[in-house]
């Protein structure tokens, strides 16, 4: 099944400044659902980073529950590589609660509606690089994920960048491609007051 995507806007209502200033960590979701031109947007933000030489290693996994997304059935969806302006059904279900545990149980995961998980084909780079290729593959994800950050605060919306996960099991929850290695998971929602899980200390 195919997605098409909403164009994004090029116009927002706060400026870059105050979107870095604002910018933080945040990992306290409500069950609000996201509308499908504000998944269209942060998707735009994703794919707008420098990738080195061209190569783009990355590939954009996105993970939706039920009801989360207007109109968008639950499951895990990949950004086509042949089309940038949909998405593909990759997977059917709800799969954020066995994507929370797969993050060392980091049970905000399973509130946010929408989770990005970032996964990169490291040969694409070091095709082309050799090892070098490696760093360029992290640089370019810390890109993208900054970008989701800001896009996030511009729609007053709430994420944090997880990078403590099992990757073995992140992979198998999400029946990732054996070369599609996750590298980030980014949960995404309209932000709650309260916080479950770990990493207190950053409330
Ligand atoms: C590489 C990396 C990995 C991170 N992994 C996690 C994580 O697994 N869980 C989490 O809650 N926050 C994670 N964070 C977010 C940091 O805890 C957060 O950026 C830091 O505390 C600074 O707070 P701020 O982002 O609000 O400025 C990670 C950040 C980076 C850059």
């Amino acid at each position: 099944m195919r997605l098409k995507l909403e164009e994004a806007d090029k116009r927002g209502e706060v400026s870059l400044e105050e979107t870095i200033e604002r910018r933080k960590s945040r990992r306290s979701f409500q069950r609000t659902r996201l509308t499908k031109k504000q998944l269209s947007q942060l998707i735009w933000s994703a794919e707008k980073a420098p990738s080195a030489g061209a190569t783009y290693p990355l590939e954009l996994y996105v993970v939706l529950g039920e009801e989360c997304v207007d109109d968008i059935d639950a499951g895990v969806y990949h950004r086509s590589a042949r089309e940038y302006s949909e998405l593909e059904m990759h997977k059917e279900s709800d799969l954020r609660e066995a994507l929370a545990i797969a993050c060392l149980s980091q049970m905000f995961i399973a509130d946010a509606p929408v989770s990005f998980v970032i996964a990169a084909e490291y040969e694409r780079t070091t095709g082309r690089y050799g090892d070098r290729g490696i760093r360029y593959v992290h640089i370019e994800v810390g890109h993208v994920s900054q970008n989701i950050y800001l896009q996030c605060e511009a729609l007053g919306l709430a994420t944090v960048a997880v990078g403590a996960f099992y990757d073995d099991e992140v992979a198998r929850v999400l029946s990732l491609p054996k070369e599609h290695k996750p590298i980030y998971v980014m949960p995404v929602g309209v932000g709650g007051r309260y916080y479950r899980g770990l990493f207190k200390r950053n409330l």
